[in-house]
């Protein structure tokens, strides 16, 4: 049976800590604050040339190397982003020619926090249609270049990274590799969270009130979804493996908030010592934030052979879901 494996991953982080100390002298916020309603300590703020392709690049050549292969096995490279370097072309291809990834196609989804997910969902499904494929999957933001820093309800919640999976067929008899995967979205709840970009050239399609390129939320009512939405998704997935959450050796949900995950973590009735959560350092990456726990928790021997892990993902769109896979 053809079934995609994780063979690598890897991620990289901007040098540059912002820690929430620094941002009281930016915005009326307070170190407390901060802590008691997200978890968030710190975060990483891309410098000068650290531009999310060289980031993504770094990424993608770690997990390479983890999984033995070199740039020219690659044969799609999938980045999700919302923080592009350009409109146009995707980053994807940056992140190719960084690579030197020639026999690769390139291209980027947009499916916001849920990005890697989807990814890693759609070169599962390449793989299953062509098995021979090595499939590239990034998660990279630089939601620094989109931030409001006078905007004391966004600004201490996001930050900067890249995590990356390298993904192949497994090999005979392997009992390994993704499940499945329960992956929604609802364009209804567009407006709880979105970045309205550039303004159009176009007179006639601007927007009526345009608040300019930076990320705007609702975050209570983001929490309350967020909750909501990644509980179905988990259920409905183990639901449909026959499978109960006691059966889970680690989670990995979207690194948003503490008190979302530990919501989250009650509803389902996963122990503490089963859910993996880095966003006291690295706050809320979006798309990057589901790979970088992903390594870290591979690094740091969290994940043993034979586990059986879930990702759970949100974020804008509205977009969830959960993914099942033994490591
Ligand atoms: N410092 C101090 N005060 C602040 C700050 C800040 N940084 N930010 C907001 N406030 C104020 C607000 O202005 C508001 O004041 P007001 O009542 O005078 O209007 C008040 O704090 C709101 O307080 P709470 O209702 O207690 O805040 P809450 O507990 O809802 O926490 C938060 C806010 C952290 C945004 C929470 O709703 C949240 O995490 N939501 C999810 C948002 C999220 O994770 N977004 C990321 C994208 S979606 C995703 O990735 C899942």
């Amino acid at each position: 049976m053809t079934r995609a494996v994780i063979l690598g991953t890897g991620s990289c982080l901007p040098e540059r800590i912002l820690t929430n100390a620094e941002l009281e002298q930016m915005v009326d916020t307070s170190d407390s604050w901060i802590l008691s309603r997200t978890g968030i300590s710190e975060r990483r703020i891309a410098g000068p040339g650290e531009h999310i392709h060289k980031v993504a690049a770094q990424a993608a050549r770690r997990a390479l190397a983890a999984a033995q292969l070199t740039p020219a096995d690659v044969d799609l490279l999938v980045l999700a982003t919302v923080s592009p370097h350009m409109l146009m072309p995707s980053t994807a291809c940056f992140v190719q020619a960084e690579l030197k990834a020639f026999n690769a196609f390139a291209y980027d989804i947009s499916a916001a926090c849920a990005g890697f997910t989807y990814g890693i969902d759609l070169a599962s499904k390449y793989i299953c249609a062509q098995p021979d494929m090595k499939v590239l999957v990034i998660g990279a933001e630089n939601l620094s270049t989109r931030m409001n820093w006078q905007d004391r309800n966004t600004c201490v919640l996001f930050g900067d990274g890249a995590g990356a999976a390298v993904l192949g067929n497994a090999a005979e008899g392997e009992e390994r590799g993704i499940f499945g995967a329960k992956l929604q979205s609802d364009g209804r709840l567009w407006n709880l969270l979105y970045t309205e970009g550039p303004p159009s050239m176009n007179k006639d399609l601007q927007l009526p009130d345009w608040k300019g390129p930076y990320i705007q939320m609702n975050g209570s009512e983001l929490f309350k979804n967020a909750v909501r939405l990644m509980e179905g998704a988990v259920k409905e997935l183990l639901a449909q493996h026959h499978l109960d959450i006691a059966d889970i050796d680690l989670m990995i949900p979207h690194q948003a908030n503490i008190r979302i995950v530990n919501n989250l973590k009650e509803r389902l009735g996963v122990s503490a010592d089963k859910v993996f959560t880095n966003l006291n350092r690295y706050g809320n990456t979006s798309s990057a934030s589901i790979p970088i726990a992903l390594d870290e928790a591979n690094r740091e021997g969290r994940i043993r052979p034979g586990d059986l892990v879930l990702l759970c993902t949100f974020g804008a769109g509205l977009t969830w879901g959960a993914l099942l896979l033994r490591w």
